[in-house]
C-alpha cells in the first residue's frame, strides 16, 4: 500500500515558483529521500505533506486518504523539523509528556510510549535533565522521540543530521535504520548524498522546486552512465 502519494504539488508565493509540480509516491515501509541543495523547495514541500502550508495545486494522499478532505492524517505523522522543537527549560521527560498530551495520547499510553523512547534514543539516564544541558547528539535524538510519541506510521525528517560531527551522524543513521526496521515509513531529506545513499532505498531529486530524477540510487547510476551518485546529481543540477 502506498503510504505517501504526492500528485503535482505546487506552491506559488509571490510570483515565484517554490516547488514546481512535484510528484512522488512512497510505499508502506519504504526509507524514501528527497536529495536537494539548499533553496530546491524540500521543506516547502515537507509543509504541504503535513498540513502546515497550503499547497497551491496539487493533491496529497496520506494511505489512501486525501489531506485537504480528512484531516486524521495528523495521527499517522510525525514531522521532525530542521530545527529543534522541543522546549530547552523543560527536562527529557517533561518534554516527551507535553508532546503526548498535545497529541492526545492517554496518561498509561504515554508512560509506556516515553518508556520505550527513551530507551530506544539511549537517553533513559537523562530523563530528569533539563534539555539544554543535553548535548548536541542527545538534542537530535530527543527531538525525534518527541514527534514518535503517538506512534505515527509515517515519520517525515527534515535535514536529521545537518551541523552535526560525524560521529552523531552515524548514531542518527542507526537510530533511522532501527525505526525503519520497526515497519515505520520514512521520508527524509538531505543535501548530504552519502546521507541519502547510506540511508534510502529509493531517491528523488530535487532541483529549483523540480524533481528531477527519481528511482535507486543504482538505477540512475545505470541510467546516466555514472560511477556515482555524486556525479549524477551534478549532472542534473547543471542543465
Ligand atoms: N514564505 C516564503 N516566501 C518567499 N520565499 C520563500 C518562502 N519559503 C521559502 N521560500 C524560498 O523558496 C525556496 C525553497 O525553500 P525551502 O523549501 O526552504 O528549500 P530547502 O528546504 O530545499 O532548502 C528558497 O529559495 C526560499 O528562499
Ligand atoms: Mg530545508
Amino acid at each position: 500500500m502506498k503510504a505517501v502519494d504526492v500528485k503535482d504539488l505546487a506552491k506559488v508565493i509571490g510570483e515565484k515558483i517554490i516547488v514546481d509540480r512535484v510528484s512522488f509516491s512512497v510505499e508502506e515501509g519504504e526509507l524514501f529521500g528527497l536529495l536537494g541543495s539548499n533553496g530546491s523547495g524540500k521543506t516547502t514541500t515537507f509543509n504541504m505533506l503535513s498540513g502546515v502550508l497550503k499547497p497551491s495545486s496539487g493533491e496529497v494522499e496520506i494511505f489512501g486518504r486525501n489531506i485537504r478532505k480528512n484531516k486524521e492524517f495528523v495521527k499517522d505523522i510525525g514531522m521532525v523539523t530542521q530545527n529543534d522543537s522541543f522546549y530547552e527549560t523543560l527536562t527529557v521527560n517533561e518534554n516527551l509528556e507535553f508532546f503526548a498530551s498535545q497529541h492526545k495520547v492517554s496518561r498509561e499510553d504515554a508512560k509506556k510510549r516515553i518508556r520505550e523512547l527513551l530507551s530506544q534514543t539511549n537517553l533513559t539516564t537523562k530523563s530528569g535533565a533539563l534539555a539544554a544541558t543535553l548535548s548536541g547528539g542527545m538534542k537530535k535524538r530527543l527531538n525525534l522521540a518527541c514527534s514518535l510519541v503517538h506512534d505515527p506510521k509515517i515519520l517525515f525528517l527534515d535535514e536529521p543530521t545537518v551541523g552535526l560531527d560525524p560521529l552523531v551522524r552515524k548514531e542518527i543513521w542507526k537510530l533511522i535504520k532501527q525505526l525503519q526496521t520497526n515497519k515505520k515509513t520514512i521520508i527524509i531529506t538531505s543535501h548530504y548524498m552519502e546521507e541519502i545513499e547510506t540511508l534510502c532505498k529509493k531517491v528523488a531529486i530535487m532541483f529549483r522546486g523540480r524533481i528531477v530524477a527519481n528511482g535507486t540510487p543504482a538505477s540512475l547510476k545505470k541510467k546516466y552512465k555514472l560511477q556515482q551518485m555524486e556525479d549524477v546529481f551534478a549532472h542534473l543540477v547543471k542543465r
